[in-house]
């Protein structure tokens, strides 16, 4: 655990203890005008139930943070398990994101076809963390989906699978 501390240096060792962590994703969305936008995030929790809260953490080279500054709602789109395309087309830059991805406006903000989840948020205030700004978001809608979430760990794209279900009593 120890023999690689000093010759590599602290953020590699921070970056690779970080891909250790199994993340959910999403694609955060906004609205650039009257065009969508949306960014592929693994930064984002639950925060709060009374008021029901979300927080979004997104970098300051983030073109959906100035989208997002602007409009004042978010959507956060947790991507199900089959939608690992998509997470790859969102965390590229460009105006070209939404091309050939279904979406509808919900809540004011861009829903996409089939997630695992959906909430729609009004910022309620931004908090600089480093080179990160955290959004913290008051919910207005809130869906639940059908599919297995997406899932990010090790740098690689997968899925929750629970451990096998013990057998319940009596059953032979
Ligand atoms: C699995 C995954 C998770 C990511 N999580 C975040 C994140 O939490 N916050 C962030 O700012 N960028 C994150 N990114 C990187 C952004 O998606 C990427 O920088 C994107 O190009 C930003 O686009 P924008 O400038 O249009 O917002 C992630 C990328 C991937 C592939």
């Amino acid at each position: 655990m120890t023999g690689n501390a000093v010759s590599i240096p602290l953020q590699s060792r921070f970056r690779d203890a970080m891909a250790g962590v199994c993340s959910p994703v999403a694609v955060v969305t906004s609205r650039d005008g009257d065009r969508p936008h949306g960014t592929t995030v693994s930064a984002f929790m639950s925060l709060s139930m009374e008021p029901p809260m979300i927080a979004v953490a997104l970098d300051h080279s983030s073109d959906l943070l100035a989208a997002v500054r602007a409009h004042g709602r978010f959507g956060v789109n947790v991507l199900a398990a089959p939608q690992h395309e998509i997470a790859g087309a969102f965390a590229r830059k460009g105006a070209a994101k939404f091309d050939g991805v279904p979406w509808t406006d919900s809540g004011g903000v861009p829903k996409l076809a089939e997630v695992a989840g959906w909430v729609a948020c009004e910022v309620t205030d931004l908090v600089v963390g480093g080179d990160h700004t955290v959004l913290f978001g008051t919910v207005v809608e809130a869906e639940v989906g059908v599919d297995r979430p997406l899932t990010y760990f090790a740098r690689t794209f997968g899925t929750h699978l629970p451990h096998e279900a013990p057998l319940t009593q009596g059953a032979s």
